[in-house]
C-alpha cells in the first residue's frame, strides 16, 4: 500500500503537480492568484486563438489554443485547445475545456522564485463522453517556464505524448509570471505584451470577492 501511494505520488509529481492549485479568476479565465501573487496570460500572444502544428493520433494536426475560449473553430465556445487534422477532413475536436482548468503553480513567494515554472490543464468536460471518437477523454497540458534566455515569449507544440494527451510548452523572459519591479518595487505579473510588470490584485485583497 505504501509503496504503491508513493509511486502515483511520484508520477504525479513528475507529470502534472508541479505545484500548488491556484485560484483562478472569476472573470478572466486567464488569470490566476496565489497568495501575494498573480499570475496572467491574457496578453501572452497578440490574438487568440494561437494556431500551433504539431504531431497527434495517426498524423499532423493544427492546434487552436485560446485561454477564454471561442477558438473559433470548435462549435464548443468553452473549448480551450481544438485539433484538426492538417491533411484530412476539417474534423474538429475539442481537446480540453476552459471551465474544468486547472492551474498548478507556486502559491507563496512566486514572484521571488528563480526559473519559475507552472502548468494549466485543460481536461475535456465529461458531459457527452463518447469511445467512439474519443470526446470527453481529451486533456491539454501547458506547462510555462521563465527563461530570462529567451527575449519573447516561444510556443512550442509537443503533441500527443500518451493518448489523447496534448502538451504545449510555453517558455520566456516575460509569459505572465508573479514579478517584482525592482526600481520601483511594484508587484504584480509581467505583461508580454510590454515587458513591464503591471500591478495586481493580491490573495488579501481578492478574499472578499471570493466569498
Ligand atoms: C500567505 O502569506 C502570508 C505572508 O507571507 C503568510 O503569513 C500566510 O501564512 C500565507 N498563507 C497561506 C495560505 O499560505
Ligand atoms: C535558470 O535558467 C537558466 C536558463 O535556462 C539557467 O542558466 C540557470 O542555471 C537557471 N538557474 C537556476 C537557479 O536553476
Ligand atoms: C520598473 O519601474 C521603472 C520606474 O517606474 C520603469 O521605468 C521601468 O520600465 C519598470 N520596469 C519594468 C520591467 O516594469
Amino acid at each position: 500500500m505504501i509503496k504503491i501511494s508513493t509511486i502515483v505520488l511520484s508520477i504525479c509529481l513528475m507529470n502534472i503537480c508541479s505545484g500548488s492549485l491556484l485560484l483562478i479568476d472569476r472573470k478572466n479565465p486567464c488569470r490566476a492568484y496565489g497568495n501575494g501573487s498573480v499570475y496572467d496570460i491574457t496578453n501572452l500572444v497578440s490574438q487568440w486563438p494561437v494556431t500551433l502544428k504539431g504531431s497527434g493520433y495517426g498524423g499532423e494536426y493544427y492546434y487552436w489554443w485560446s485561454c477564454a475560449g471561442n477558438t473559433r473553430y470548435c462549435e464548443d465556445a468553452d473549448t480551450a485547445v481544438c485539433q484538426q487534422r492538417t491533411d484530412g477532413p476539417s474534423i474538429q475536436y475539442n481537446a480540453g475545456n476552459v471551465s474544468p482548468q486547472l492551474w498548478f503553480g507556486v502559491f507563496n513567494g512566486a514572484a521571488t522564485q528563480v526559473n519559475l515554472s507552472w502548468d494549466i490543464i485543460y481536461p475535456n468536460r465529461q458531459s457527452n463522453p463518447s469511445l467512439i471518437d474519443g470526446s470527453g477523454i481529451r486533456v491539454t497540458v501547458v506547462h510555462f517556464i521563465v527563461d530570462p534566455n529567451v527575449e519573447k515569449p516561444l510556443l512550442t507544440m509537443n503533441g500527443e505524448n500518451k493518448y489523447t494527451e496534448y502538451s504545449i510548452t510555453v517558455r520566456g523572459k516575460c509569459i505572465g509570471q508573479p514579478a517584482i519591479n525592482r526600481t520601483s518595487f511594484v508587484q504584480g505579473y509581467c505583461d508580454p505584451q510590454t515587458g513591464q510588470v503591471v500591478p495586481g490584485l493580491f490573495m488579501n485583497e481578492i478574499q472578499s470577492y471570493f466569498s
